[in-house]
């Protein structure tokens, strides 16, 4: 059985005040998949995913999601599609807690913002949602722990738990082991792959081959606006123009 295409993109492009940052880009990612796109500083990543969550509007080309061309698109109708979001900058609210900060996310995709007057049976549900994240991350006994005080990696954890407070059937993670020790990398690749064997499609995006390579073997690689190869580790190491970026050769 052949996997359904979740996501694609033809021809995208984006250019910032004339400056081409993306370059028609073709990708296809199939449902189920995790999958790596991989590229130096700079190479376009997190842009890419800007575009495909609605923050900006490419200069060219389209997205389709499902089928259905996402471009123009708000981003809360993108995210209620179905895509979720990690960002590598923090999103967390310090002061709160575990608990309190997936609360805030799940409310705001009950589309309630802080109302005090919440409906019982939704206030419920949200309670409900909020214990089902935190269970399935690993956070239960971290719940009352304020965000500031979790270590790096917890606090990368957390993020990823926001992203789940609307249950997507996609889930886009920028960079989410960049900066963190070996334990806690550990840790939040345990993490992606579970998501991941719970059926979620997982695309990622990492400058760093090595920190990646033990949860996948499908790889993009994004160098310089432009989607150089897409295939298995060895693969793409195959090719000269990677190995001059990666390996200096
Ligand atoms: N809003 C913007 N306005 C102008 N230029 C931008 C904007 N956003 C990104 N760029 C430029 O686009 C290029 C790609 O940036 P992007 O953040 O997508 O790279 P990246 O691959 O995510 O890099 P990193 O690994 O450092 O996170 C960079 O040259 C950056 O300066
Ligand atoms: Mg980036």
């Amino acid at each position: 059985m052949t996997a359904e295409v979740l996501l694609k993109t033809k021809g995208l492009t984006k250019k910032f005040r004339g400056f081409t940052v993306l370059e028609n880009i073709n990708f296809t990612l199939k449902e189920g998949e995790l999958h790596a796109i991989i590229g130096p500083n700079g190479a376009g990543k997190t842009t890419l995913f800007n575009l495909i969550i609605g923050k900006i509007k490419p200069t060219k080309g389209e997205i389709f999601f499902k089928n259905e061309n996402i471009v123009g698109m708000k981003p809360y109708e993108i995210s209620r599609k179905g895509i979720g979001v990690a960002f590598q900058l923090t999103n967390l609210f310090q002061e709160l807690t575990v608990y309190e900060n997936i609360w805030v996310s799940v409310c705001s995709n009950f589309r309630l913002r802080w109302n005090p007057i919440i409906k019982a049976d939704e206030a419920r549900e949200i309670k409900e949602k909020t214990m089902e994240i935190c269970e399935e991350l690993g956070l239960t006994n971290k719940i009352g722990v304020k965000a500031k005080k979790l270590s790096y990696g917890d606090q990368k954890i957390l993020e990823i738990a926001l992203a789940l407070a609307n249950n997507p059937i996609l889930l886009l993670l920028d960079e989410p082991v960049s900066g963190l020790g070996s334990n806690d990398a550990e840790n939040v690749l345990k993490i992606i792959k579970q998501l991941h064997r719970e059926k979620r499609t997982i695309l990622l995006i990492e400058h760093n081959i090595d920190a990646v390579k033990e949860i996948t073997n499908t790889f993009s690689v994004l160098i310089n606006g432009k989607i150089l190869a897409t295939g298995s580790l060895s693969s793409i190491l195959s090719l000269e123009e990677v190995r001059k970026v990666y390996l200096g050769a």
